[in-house]
């Protein structure tokens, strides 16, 4: 081995793979190559407590001492432009090259754009720690901001622009908010909690025209309503960053399609994170990109081993959280995958749905409350996911049964 490692993007995977890597006792070169100006992040805090700090700034995941240290030179900001297989090298953007035995593509996920006219300076997307910046100076009483898009980023957002005194509209094509992978129970108590602390959401209706001009912004609702803010930030999904992977000529589906040890259709390129689709073993092999913190966590440690040999598949269960106001949301597993819920309640104002499958199993559950209420049951609720256990609906319901009791079970 003569390239060493090397690793395109330095978010919340590519870094964890780098420390991984020495973990595992490597001790060639690692290089990890980010377009960021800053250290690896973590983004989570980005839309909530980085957004609503007096002065935001990054959660750095490896300070510089610690990247120095286990000599992981990252070299920032440089973008790769293509990735040579054949010699197995990358091109810097910059100009210059890096020869690779192995690399990883940990490109993550860029939010999706509107698809139409007349978006200008006011009219931004949240994913960097630079567009915080951008948003964070609009967040101040007396401001209006509109947001398009009641997702988590949106909806996230809005608390911290409530918090902060804007006034702020959401508005959602979808009839109601979180639409993708959040159960309607669920989503009603978060409408609730928006509603409650002063933000509008507008649901069922998109957006038919856009007038930026720099200084104010006029959304004009396929409804016919027009709402003039200081900003829109527009929070529509996001895709994967699949650009030099389709260069490259490797497999895309739905994201570089990885196989369960997370290698591409190219034996000695491997991707991980959001800008990867893999198969879940928990769902029976099921194909699947996730965009998730704790999954990019877990699956760096994993393509960093898997580089060097290991062999590991990913077994883990989608875990995703979020935090508006007071609420925490928890989800574990996919709830797409059931067919039935059965409702637990924790406390008076926390509860947790266990999604059940056609065949009685429990595929994803999914919880709400102040805080870290449904943080341990569904933390046990994972445990039984990966089980693929079938738990009596009754004992589910019922919060005097613990559930720890059915794990054992
Ligand atoms: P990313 O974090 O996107 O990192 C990829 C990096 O690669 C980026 O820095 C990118 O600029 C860089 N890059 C891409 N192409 C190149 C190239 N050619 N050359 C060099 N560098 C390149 N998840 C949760 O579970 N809970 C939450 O509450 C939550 N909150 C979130 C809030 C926000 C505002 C955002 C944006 C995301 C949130 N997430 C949350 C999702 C979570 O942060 C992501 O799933 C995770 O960051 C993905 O990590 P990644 O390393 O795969 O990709
Ligand atoms: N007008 C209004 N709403 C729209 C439009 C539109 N033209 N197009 C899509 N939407 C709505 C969708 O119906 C959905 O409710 O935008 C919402 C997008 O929600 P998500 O798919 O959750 O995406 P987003 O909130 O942008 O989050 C992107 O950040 O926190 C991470 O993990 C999260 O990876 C996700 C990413």
């Amino acid at each position: 081995m003569d390239g060493g490692m090397v690793i395109v993007g330095a978010g919340e995977c590519g870094a964890r793979a780098a420390l991984a890597l020495r973990e595992h006792g490597y001790d060639g070169p690692v290089t990890l190559v980010g377009d960021e100006p800053h250290l690896p992040y973590e983004r989570p805090p980005l839309s909530k407590d980085a957004m609503m700090a007096d002065t935001p700034a990054v959660q750095a995941i490896a300070s510089e001492a610690e990247l120095a240290d286990k000599s992981i030179t990252h070299l920032r900001p440089v973008t790769v432009a293509s990735v040579d297989r054949a010699a197995k090298r990358v091109k810097l953007a910059k100009g210059g090259e890096l020869a690779y035995d192995r690399l990883l593509l940990a490109t993550g996920a860029t939010p999706r754009r509107l698809p139409m006219p007349g978006l200008g300076a006011r009219c931004v997307y949240l994913r960097t720690f630079s567009d915080v910046l951008a948003i964070r100076q609009h967040l101040k009483p007396q401001s209006r901001i509109v947001i398009v898009g009641g997702g988590f980023i949106g909806l996230e957002l809005a608390a911290a622009a409530r918090r902060l005194g804007a006034a702020v509209t959401v508005v959602e094509a979808q009839p109601r908010i979180l639409m993708r992978g959040v159960p309607t129970e669920i989503a009603a108590v978060v409408h609730a909690a928006h509603e409650a602390h002063g933000a509008e959401i507008v649901c069922g209706s998109g957006i038919a025209a856009i007038d930026d001009d720099g200084q104010k912004v006029r959304l004009t609702l396929a409804n016919g309503r027009v709402i003039d803010a200081d900003l829109a930030v527009i929070g529509i999904g996001a895709v994967p960053n699949t650009g030099l992977a389709e260069q490259a000529g490797l497999r895309i589906e739905n994201g570089i399609a990885v196989d369960a040890m997370l290698r591409s259709s190219d034996p000695d390129i491997f991707a991980a994170g959001d800008c990867c689709s893999f198969p879940l073993s928990v769902y029976g092999g099921r194909r699947v990109r996730l965009e998730a913190w704790r999954n990019a966590q877990d699956q760096g440690a994993l393509a960093g081993a898997n580089m060097l040999g290991l062999d590991l598949p990913v077994s883990s269960v989608p875990w995703f959280w979020s935090d508006q106001y007071e609420l925490t949301m928890q989800i574990a597993g996919l709830c797409d995958e059931a067919e039935t819920a059965v409702r637990r309640d924790i406390s008076e104002n926390a509860f947790i749905l266990f999604h059940l499958a056609g065949d009685g199993r429990l595929v994803a559950a999914s919880g709400i409350g102040p805080d870290n209420a449904v943080a341990r049951d569904i933390r046990l609720a994972e445990m039984l996911i990966a089980k693929r256990a079938r738990p009596d609906p009754d004992a589910l319901a019922s919060p005097d049964i613990k559930l720890k009791k059915l794990l054992a079970g």
